[in-house]
């Protein structure tokens, strides 16, 4: 079997959780890590056991097949571009860029290189969603045509770090960018136009707005919506007899989407652990349509990993298709097309108006 050798570029949470997949990736035989600061370079990489290294000696070292980068989002396409260019395959965190023709350019690196470029969207490794993709695919809602995300949260980032300091329409790209992805990927259909609204920020220090709700109209006529509220789950308070899921079960926070087809509809509680599938019966015989639930899945907190976000389900399998000379299993393009969204529903705010598509396209044509 071959093994390759990887780098995680910024130590970070996210570095960490990237450094702990590949640790356990058979595949990976050693890790190099980058943080910009010598002395948080050595002592991050000591605390995570990786090898410190500087970006040129991961850029101009041939044994380095594949680079995660973790860092702040600022930096993410350049060091993206510049390990396409090094001849590295690369996982990428999400937001792709902070512009759209940040991303844009991006992609037109990965056109030029035809390198390997997969962007963070992890929740394509989640069996939660997994499930509802086959269900979608598989016929058993017929045609989707409604989707509604609840997603209320307790992340009042901490004062003063970079995520605080985002502006604007930041947490669409930086965060509901997951979520918008799952609305494409479930209704398999492109955006044709969206309106978004966020209410004043409740979140003081915030230099960015802390709630949205946006609202897309898909090719074929399906909706989806996504209603988002930073700060109604209550603070998690950590308290070791209380498992965090089951304390978030019923304290304010959400994560659901009620996924509405022709023929059935579908529901995923993260919070409940839970996955729902009913069916819709009509004929003669009922007075009215009828609907029942046909299928409840739940999970087990040991599972929750494998069945929410799947990071490393994600990074492991990047690594084999790296070290087996694969193809990325969710394509730069198809990324691309969610930061479209996230920059339409950001200029939608920013303007009070709907967006386009078409103007979105145009857009990248003048750039
Ligand atoms: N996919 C997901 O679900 C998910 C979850 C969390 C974070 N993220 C993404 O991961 C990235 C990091 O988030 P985090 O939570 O680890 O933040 P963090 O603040 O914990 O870590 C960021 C790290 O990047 C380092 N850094 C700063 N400038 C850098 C540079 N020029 N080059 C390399 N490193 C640099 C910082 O020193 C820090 O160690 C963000 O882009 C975030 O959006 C994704």
């Amino acid at each position: 079997m071959k093994k390759i050798n990887v780098a995680v570029i910024g130590l970070g949470g996210m570095g960490k959780t990237h450094v702990e997949a590949a640790k356990s990736s058979p595949f990976v035989e050693r890790i190099y890590g980058f943080e910009p600061d010598e002395q948080r370079r050595k002592s991050r990489a000591a605390e995570l056991g990786v090898i410190p290294a500087t970006m040129a000696e991961i850029m101009d070292n041939p044994d380095i097949a594949l680079v995660y980068i973790a860092s702040i989002n600022e930096v993410h396409v350049p060091q993206a571009i510049l390990a396409l260019r090094s001849g590295k395959a690369v996982l990428c965190e999400k937001p792709m860029g902070l512009s759209l023709q940040e991303a844009a350019s991006l992609i037109k690196v990965q056109q030029e290189t035809s390198g390997f470029l997969q962007i963070g969207f992890e929740l394509h490794y989640s069996r939660l969603y997994q499930n509802v993709k086959q269900w979608i695919d598989d016929g058993l809602i017929g045609k989707p045509v409604l989707n509604e995300c609840r997603y209320f949260c307790s992340e009042a980032h901490r004062k003063n770090s970079w995520r605080s300091q985002g502006r604007g329409s930041f947490l669409i790209p930086e965060k509901l960018s997951h979520y918008l992805d799952l609305q494409r990927w479930f209704f398999n259909a492109e955006f044709e136009s969206v309106y978004s609204l966020s209410a004043p920020k409740v979140v003081s220090y915030f230099q960015h707005r802390d709630n949205h709700q946006i609202t897309s109209k898909y090719c074929g006529g399906a909706v989806a919506t996504l209603n988002f509220i930073m700060y109604i789950g209550e603070t998690y308070k950590r308290d070791p007899k209380r498992e965090m899921l089951e304390q978030q079960s019923d304290d304010g926070h959400f994560l659901q989407y009620h996924i509405c087809g022709t023929k059935g509809a579908i529901e995923t509680d993260v919070f409940k652990r839970r996955l729902r599938r009913w069916e819709f019966v009509d004929g003669p015989e009922y007075d009215c349509m009828q609907s029942r639930i046909v299928e409840s899945i739940s999970f087990e907190p040991e599972d929750d990993q494998a069945w929410f976000h799947n990071t490393a389900g994600q990074n492991l399998r990047i690594a084999e298709l790296v070290a087996k000379g694969m193809p990325p299993e969710v394509s730069a393009q198809d990324a691309f097309e969610t930061m479209k969204l996230c920059f339409a529903a950001e200029l939608s705010e920013d303007e009070n108006r709907i967006v386009t598509r078409a103007e979105i396209d145009d857009m990248l044509q003048t750039c």
